[in-house]
């Protein structure tokens, strides 16, 4: 029997979260969303569409959380998206109390899962989906770094004319314009990515990776990334469930690492069964420090408005 994941908000994150999870047969997906007849209609396009890509995982789609009971993995994109002009962190109030309810119904039903938080301002809606499940934090984890890390190596592949295959990359600290994109431990099949580019052009890098989600709403217009986020979030549900003990970039509750406390923040962490293995304490400079420490506290900025708003 197929593990099972639940894709909470079937828009254009989660749809591409199910269709991904659902190719690399990874778990049968239940679709959760608020709109009559919607993730129905998506679950049923995608078992047809498993004849022809051929996987047995089965796509249902609800408008309740029944069907949702007893999942092993659960990612949360339900909320609304930016748009351009739009911040990721003008979406706190609105998507505070969506991702509250949601994960307050799923993880009554699956009080074993892995929670994936995808929704924005993604650090701060960890902490409403720690408090909102109960969970111990181990099983509370953001995507963002996994994300902000394929940018960055995309663009690292694209500047040197190499395959992206080659290209390693780790971007910490919150998933907004303080994110840390981290060069010096950056690389090209193990060769160091300063001994590759000059150090404007890697500036310049790292600066398009913090825009990478502003870069993309200003082309869509209607809304933000989602085939690159949704592949990042089934590679983190893939991790855990095959605990397969990867290293990745997550949003990760800390308790004093890195010198932060009750604080969710993008940093390299184990993933596998049962979801954070171990949070992996890495020696920064003190120029890397410093960025981290102001990401910490544009997060904790957030954290505060989620306070007075009562969450
Ligand atoms: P979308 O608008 O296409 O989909 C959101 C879906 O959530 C909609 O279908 C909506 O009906 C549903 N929804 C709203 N309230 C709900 C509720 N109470 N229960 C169930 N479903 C509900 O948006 P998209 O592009 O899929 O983005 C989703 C979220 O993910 C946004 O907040 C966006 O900012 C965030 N995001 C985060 C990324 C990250 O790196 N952490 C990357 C990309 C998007
Ligand atoms: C992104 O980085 C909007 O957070 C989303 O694309």
């Amino acid at each position: 029997m197929l593990q099972k994941i639940t894709v909470i908000g079937a828009g254009n994150v989660g749809a591409t979260c199910a269709q991904r999870a659902a190719e690399k047969e990874l778990a049968d997906v239940v679709l959760v969303d608020v709109v009559e007849g919607m993730p129905q209609g998506k679950g049923l396009d995608l078992c047809e569409a498993a004849t022809i890509e051929m996987h047995d995982a089965l796509i249902t789609g609800s408008n309740g959380f029944e069907a949702t009971a007893g999942s092993d993995v659960i990612i949360v994109t339900a909320g609304i998206a930016r748009k351009p002009g739009m911040s990721r962190d003008d979406l706190i109030k609105t998507n505070a109390g969506i991702v509250h309810n949601v994960v307050a119904a799923a993880a009554k039903l699956s009080p074993q899962a892995v929670l994936i938080i995808v929704s924005n301002p993604l650090d701060a809606m960890c902490h409403v989906a720690l408090k909102a499940s109960g969970f111990p934090p181990e099983r509370v984890i953001g995507m963002a770094g996994v994300l902000d890390s394929a940018r960055f190596r995309f663009f690292i592949a694209e500047a040197l004319d190499v395959s992206v295959e080659n290209c390693h990359a780790f971007v910490l600290g919150g998933h907004g314009d303080t994110m840390v994109p981290l060069p010096r431990l950056s690389n090209v099949s193990g060769i160091p990515l300063p001994e590759l580019l000059p150090a404007d052009k890697i500036a310049a890098l790292c600066q398009r990776t913090a825009q990478g989600g502003a870069e993309i709403v200003a082309l869509l217009k209607t809304g933000s990334a989602y085939y690159a986020p949704a592949s990042a979030a089934v590679e983190m549900a893939e991790a855990i469930l095959k605990d397969k003990k990867k290293v990745l970039p997550c949003a990760a509750y800390l308790t004093g690492q890195y010198g932060y406390n009750d604080l969710f923040i993008g940093v390299p962490v184990k993933l596998g069964k049962g979801g954070v293995l171990k949070v992996m304490e890495i020696a920064l400079n003190a120029e890397e420090k410093a960025a981290l420490d102001k990401s910490a506290e544009a997060v904790r900025g957030l954290v505060k408005t989620l306070s007075d708003l009562g969450f």
